[in-house]
Formats: structure tokens, C-alpha cells, sequence
């Protein structure tokens, strides 16, 4: 078995197990979430759990109740709904690995923007993904924790700060990715480090009748709203990469700001909608995740326009020697790049009625945004974007 094929197994493999985790982790939150909010609290002065609820599934019916401080007998064999965060971050790593370090000249490096070796690229992103958690934890820890709201902005000016830093140093698409790496980092190491090491100590605690300090319920807290808010922001990170209009533009840290916006506010809406709050209350956040949804549509407008207008007939044969000189060693049959086995997405790019039947895709990718070539290591100009642009708009 050749590396290639070996490799895209495991990419495949590991997208797989991600996406299904992931869906996992996801799931588990928001439907905590969503019962923490539908608990219809005890009557008063009545003793027992502190809220319950009624739920059907599946044929069955649940009771659920809540106990905001433990019951009188903490049972030990606790479910503590933690795997599916560690092992999406898991996969999560190893998809990295398989799709941008193995084949980080063409993912991850644009030698426009800086010329990396793959070593180097690598160490940035791994640096990156460990500085990133230490300097969020750090910001959580400090006396910003008294001023929750402070600290949420100054999170959110931090994730924007890495997209830009990560701008100037990754392809588009790399960069990207890492603001996704990033937050979904923060989110796990936040269950890793501080929310279930602190519920250890709180069930040691109770099954122990101390009683535990309300610091550690606190500070998990914060940390859970923190990913809470994230979850649909990184949820777009990570299908970012099939849209090259979010990243192929010099402005792409302010598309994340946006992003980050966006996904918090309709977010917002979700979970004060749950709370049962009349919508005059939260409504607000609709039409401003909208006006903000507008200014990303905006910016991304904004592309890095090749002049096609410019150019005069293009020859067929001139077409042909651009897609050979820059798209074939991927796009083709059988394509020579060795990161590859078959032509990416089944884009062969060989022939003029090749290039007539993926003209959509080759403006939008090489002529309106600079996404292929991929990682651009052969060099193709805006010149040669805009004949092949000015050839497939002739006729
Ligand atoms: C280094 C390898 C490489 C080179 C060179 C390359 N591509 Fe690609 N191309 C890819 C990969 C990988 C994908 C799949 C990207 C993905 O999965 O999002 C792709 C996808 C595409 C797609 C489909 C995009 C979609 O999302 O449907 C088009 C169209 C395309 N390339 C056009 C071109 C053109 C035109 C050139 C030459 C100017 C080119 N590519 C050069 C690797 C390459």
C-alpha cells in the first residue's frame, strides 16, 4: 500500500470518528443545556431535587431531576459525560496531522504570504495551539474572573488577534483552520483542565459531607458559558475550509471576528429562548447577528479581483499550458504531486472540455479567489489567473 493511499485512510478514518464525537459532545451540551432550562424548579418549601423534568424518547418516558447540591446519597458510579470532548480533540489532532502537517506545502504554507519550510509550519501550529490555551487560561485565572463580561471581550479580541498572527504565516486555508484549532482547544482543555478536574473535587467532597467551596462550581461555570458561546463559531472553523470566499482575501481575521459574533448572538437567542424568556427580551440579538451576518458577506466581497476584462481572446492552447503548468500535477489522471492518488475532488483538469466543465469552480477558486493552485507552489500570477479567466468567460 503506497503512503498517499495510506494517508488519506487515515484522514478519512480520523474525520470520520471526529465528526461522529464531536456530533456527540455537541449533542451532550446543548441538551444539558436545554434541561438545566426546562427543570420546572420545586414548589416552594418542599424538599427533594431542586428542579425536574418530564421527557418521552424513544418510547420512553424520563424523569429527570436535578440536585443542585448533591443528594443525600451520592451514588459513586457517576456518568461524567467527558470522553466525547477529549476524544473529539483526539481525532480532532490527528486530522490536523493527516490533512495539514503530511501535506503542509500544499495546506498549510503559502510561500506568498511566508515561505515555511514544512518543519517550520508545524512547529508554529503546535506552538500555537499550546500558547493559545496558556495564554487563555492565564486571562481566565487572573483577576479578570471578577468581571466576567471584560473577560468574555477580551477572549473574543484574543481569537481574532490569533486569526490575523495566523494570516501572516499560513495559507488562507491554514490560517483558518488554526483560529478552529485554536477555540477548539480552548474548549477542551477548559473540560479537561478546570471543569471536571474541579467536579472531582466537588464529588470528593460531598461523598466525603464537606461541604465543597462554591469557587470550584464558579469557575466551571465561566468556563462552560466560554464554550457554550464558541460552539457554533468553531462549528463553522472547521467546515470553513470547503469555502474559499471566508479565507482567500487579505481580510479573512475580520470574517472570524464576525464569525465569532455571529454564532454568539444567535447562540444568545437559543439559550434565552429555552430560559423562557418573552422574546422582547433577547430579540435584539437576531437583528444584530444579521446586520453582522451582512458585514461578513460584505467583506468577503471584497476578493482580490483579477482584471479578465483586460485580456483579449485566449487561445485554447494557451489555456491548456496554464492548467498544465499549474493545476495538472494534481488535476490530472493520474496526478504527479505525490500527496495524491487521484485527482482531488475528482477535478481533472486535462483537456479543454475539462476546463469548460469545472469553469465554475476554477473562477471561483483560481480567478475570483487565489485558493488553487493549492498552496500555489508553482508560482501562477494574476496575469495567467485572469487569461484563464478571460478564456472560460469567451463564449
Ligand atoms: C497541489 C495540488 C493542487 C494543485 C496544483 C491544484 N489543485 Fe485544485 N484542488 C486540490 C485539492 C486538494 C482540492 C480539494 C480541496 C478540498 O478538499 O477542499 C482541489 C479542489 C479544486 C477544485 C474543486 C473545489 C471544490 O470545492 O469543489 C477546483 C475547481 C480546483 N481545485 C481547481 C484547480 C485549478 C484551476 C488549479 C490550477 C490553477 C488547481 N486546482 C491546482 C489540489 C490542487
Amino acid at each position: 500500500m503506497d503512503f498517499a493511499l495510506a494517508a488519506d485512510w487515515l484522514n478519512l478514518l480520523s474525520r470520520w470518528f471526529h465528526v461522529t464525537v464531536g456530533i456527540t459532545w455537541i449533542g451532550t451540551s446543548f441538551y444539558f443545556m436545554a434541561l438545566d432550562y426546562s427543570l420546572k424548579p420545586r414548589a416552594e418549601g418542599a424538599s427533594g431535587p431542586d428542579g425536574t423534568a418530564w421527557e418521552v424518547h424513544g418510547g420512553g418516558f424520563y424523569r429527570v431531576e436535578k440536585y443542585l447540591v448533591a443528594p443525600d446519597n451520592l451514588p459513586p458510579d457517576l456518568m461524567w459525560h467527558r470522553w466525547a470532548a477529549y476524544l473529539t480533540w483526539m481525532s480532532g489532532f490527528v486530522l490536523l496531522a493527516a490533512q495539514y502537517y503530511l501535506n503542509a506545502r500544499s495546506f498549510l504554507i503559502d510561500p506568498a504570504v511566508a515561505d515555511l519550510r514544512p518543519w517550520q509550519a508545524i512547529a508554529l501550529s503546535l506552538a500555537s495551539i499550546v500558547g493559545g490555551w496558556l495564554a487563555y487560561d492565564r486571562l481566565c485565572r487572573s483577576p479578570l474572573a471578577e468581571r466576567p463580561a471584560l473577560l468574555a471581550g477580551i477572549v473574543f479580541a484574543m481569537v481574532v488577534a490569533a486569526a490575523w498572527a495566523f494570516s501572516q504565516v499560513f495559507s488562507g486555508r491554514g490560517a483558518f483552520i488554526h483560529v478552529g484549532v485554536l477555540v477548539g482547544t480552548i474548549m477542551a482543555a477548559n473540560v479537561f483542565m478546570v471543569i471536571i478536574p474541579n467536579q472531582r473535587i466537588v464529588v470528593a467532597d460531598l461523598i466525603a459531607g464537606r461541604r465543597p467551596d462554591p469557587k470550584f462550581g464558579k469557575i466551571g461555570k465561566t468556563r462552560s458559558t466560554h464554550n457554550n458561546y464558541l460552539t457554533l463559531p468553531v462549528v463553522l472553523m472547521m467546515v470553513s475550509n470547503h469555502y474559499p470566499m471566508l479565507y482567500a482575501h487579505p481580510h479573512a481575521w475580520l470574517v472570524v471576528a464576525f464569525i465569532l459574533v455571529i454564532g454568539a448572538l444567535v447562540q444568545h437567542s437559543i439559550n434565552r429562548h429555552d430560559a423562557g424568556d418573552p422574546w422582547q427580551r433577547y430579540g435584539w440579538a437576531v437583528p444584530l447577528a444579521a446586520f453582522a451576518l451582512v458585514c461578513a458577506i460584505f467583506v468577503t466581497a471584497q476578493r482580490p479581483t483579477v482584471d479578465v476584462g483586460s485580456v483579449g481572446r485566449v487561445a485554447d492552447a494557451r489555456a491548456l499550458d496554464i492548467a498544465n503548468r499549474h493545476c495538472l500535477s494534481c488535476h490530472a489522471r493520474r496526478p504527479a504531486n505525490e500527496s495524491f492518488t487521484e485527482p482531488p475532488k475528482g477535478v481533472i483538469l486535462e483537456t479543454v472540455s475539462d476546463l469548460r466543465r469545472f469553469s465554475a469552480g476554477i473562477m471561483q477558486q483560481t480567478v475570483q479567489s487565489r485558493a488553487m493552485p493549492l498552496g500555489n507552489q508553482s508560482g501562477m500570477t494574476d496575469g495567467e489567473r485572469a487569461e484563464l479567466g478571460a478564456f472560460l468567460a469567451a463564449r
